[in-house]
């Protein structure tokens, strides 16, 4: 099936009971049972639930793995994959992620004894020198968040196979439709899918995809003992998310590179962090593992100061100053003071997050509107 077919079709098969061709939403805490143990398949809706195993169903699908689980966010995703490991163990994760995940990896899971390695993953060889007896686990997030790097996923998976370790790669930025991690060689594949895979602003949630039984059983037992599980209502957006997923990433995908484009050319502009310039430290390698470059672009003025940043920010209409991304509406963000304000000043700045650094999500308006929106504000 190509992949615009699978999306729409991922998951998704008519009610029995009526033959409702959208999965019904089973707004229900629990299932009655015709004696003691015996059931449907649904126990309790922690456990089990129809709206969330379809989705499941689904997100196995779109990202070529066997199994999906559904979680309530992106960071609830996470925190059951390093639920996987023991007070002891190291993991070595990218210099530049999601504030929110350097944020569950410092401030609650080091003090259970985990001990994280920050390092710059767009070389492999450095990734490899911080692998010791206690290494468990790599986190990789490609492309970064907010500095859009690039890391090779297969040459992730092969370190973590020759020192028998466990590959997550977050893959909220590019989303199924850009790239498989599980097909490079990943263990897990992470999302919140908040983002593209919901792709209207309106639902917090996170997956996790896998291929090896062992494992989705051990996440399976986290998801339904720290019961960190999205609701059916929450789930059938998501599901519905996924039918477009293509079509919103293509019109991504093209103003992307249109307002990347332009803002490379503006004399006012700085420099412009996007993925799809061929110049771009990762360019080669995301060309090899991506199907196309995204929406998620970062830049910065040449008035390297605050307060114009700021101004620029404020002075959008069709860009919404907001946190998140991935929606179809375009958004302006401020890591700094936003989405990465969690993550110390010193470590931000000394992996190049600097307090000027403007993030976009692209949206699928049109691209002409989007570019005299930010002309407008650039000349304010
Ligand atoms: C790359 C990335 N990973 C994970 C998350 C966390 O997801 P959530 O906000 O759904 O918990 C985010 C949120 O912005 C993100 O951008």
């Amino acid at each position: 099936m190509k992949l615009g077919t699978k999306f729409i079709h991922a998951g998704a098969e008519p009610d029995p009971s009526t033959g409702a061709i959208m999965t019904p939403i089973f707004q229900t805490s629990t299932y009655v049972q015709s004696a003691p143990g015996v059931n449907k398949g649904f126990e309790y809706a922690r456990s089990q639930n129809p709206t969330r195993k379809a989705l499941e169903e689904a997100l196995a699908i779109i990202e070529n793995g066997k199994y999906g689980l559904a979680f309530s966010s992106g960071v609830a995703a996470t925190d059951a994959v390093i639920k996987l490991l023991e007070p002891g163990d190291e993991i070595i994760a990218g210099n530049d992620m999601y504030g929110g995940t350097y944020r569950l990896f410092s401030k609650v899971f080091e003090k259970f004894g985990l001990k994280f390695h920050y390092v710059d993953m767009t070389d492999a060889a450095n990734v490899r020198s911080f692998v010791n007896k206690n290494t468990k686990l790599i986190w990789a997030e490609t492309p970064t968040n907010p500095l859009i790097n690039i890391t090779d996923i297969a040459a992730m998976a092969a370190i973590a196979k020759e020192h028998k370790l466990l590959l997550c790669v977050d893959n909220t930025f590019a989303s199924p439709y850009l790239q498989n991690p599980l097909d490079l060689g990943a263990d897990i594949v992470m999302h919140s899918s908040t983002k593209y895979l919901g792709g209207h602003s309106d639902v917090i949630q996170g997956a996790l995809i896998m291929n090896d039984t062992g494992l989705r059983e051990k996440l399976y037992f986290i998801q339904k003992s720290c019961g960190a599980v999205p609701g059916p209502m929450d789930c059938f957006l998501v599901l519905r998310g996924i039918k477009t997923l293509h079509v919103r990433m293509q019109r991504h995908c093209e103003n992307g590179e249109k307002i990347a484009h332009y803002l490379r050319n503006h004399s006012k502009v700085g420099k412009v962090y996007w993925c799809g310039f061929e110049d771009h430290a990762g360019y080669n390698i995301a060309k090899r593992q991506m199907r196309g470059f995204g929406g998620m672009i970062s830049f910065t003025l040449k008035d390297e100061n605050e307060h114009a940043a700021r101004k620029l920010m404020s002075s959008t209409k069709l860009f919404s100053l907001a946190e998140s991304l991935g929606g179809v509406e375009s958004l302006i963000n401020h890591p700094a003071s936003m989405t990465h304000a969690s993550i110390p000043r010193e470590e931000r700045i000394k992996n190049g997050l600097t307090d000027t650094l403007i993030r976009l999500s692209v949206g699928i308006e049109d691209a002409e509107d989007l570019i005299e929106d930010l002309e407008k504000a650039l000349n304010i």
